[in-house]
């Protein structure tokens, strides 16, 4: 069983898509839940791939991360269990594809997303957040900054520099 301190935060994002960032939340989650390490994957793309690749069905009406982020939903209540011990999720739905506009004229935006899970961060090891391509370079909606960063890459050159830019 590893030792680690709780509350980790790290955003997997990458400015190119198809770039493996959903396949690795996925994977670090569930090798991290393997290893007896408590683990929240946060999916912020209104794709709901994380959502989905974790068993968990879109678009049902329960609080997402969208509510979290804009409706003041407690954090604790979209939290959802997946089949494998020790890795919960916070889902995605469709609504976060207008949460650019939405989050624009708030203060502080991109620190929104590190308050709105201040409550729930030292219940997990680590929290993994599945960002969606392009909200790094968004002025509107880089709302998990400052946080360490994961830049998955596929071998091709555009891609790799899309994880530097
Ligand atoms: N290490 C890998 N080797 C081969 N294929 C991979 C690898 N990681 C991911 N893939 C494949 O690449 C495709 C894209 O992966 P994924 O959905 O994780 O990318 P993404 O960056 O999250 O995409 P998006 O920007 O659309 O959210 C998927 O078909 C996935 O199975
Ligand atoms: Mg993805």
């Amino acid at each position: 069983m590893l030792v680690w301190p709780l509350g980790q935060v790290f955003a997997i994002a990458n400015q190119k898509g198809g770039v493996g960032k959903t396949t690795t939340a996925i994977n670090l989650a569930a090798a991290f839940a393997a290893n007896d390490l408590r683990v929240l994957v946060v999916d912020s793309d209104p794709q709901g791939n994380a959502t989905t690749g974790l068993g968990v069905a879109k678009n049902t009406g329960r609080p997402s991360i969208y509510h979290v982020l804009l409706g003041g939903a407690d954090p604790a209540q979209a939290i959802v269990h997946t089949e494998f011990d020790g890795l919960d999720l916070i889902p995605a739905d469709k609504n976060l594809v207008g949460a650019d506009i939405e989050l624009v004229d708030l203060p502080d935006r991109e620190l929104k997303l590190r308050q709105c899970l201040a409550s729930i961060r030292d219940q997990y090891h680590f929290i993994l957040i599945d960002c969606r391509r392009h909200w790094i370079f968004s002025p509107s909606t880089p709302c998990w900054r400052p946080t360490p960063c994961w830049f998955p890459s596929s071998a091709s050159s555009l891609r790799w520099k899309a994880s530097r830019s």
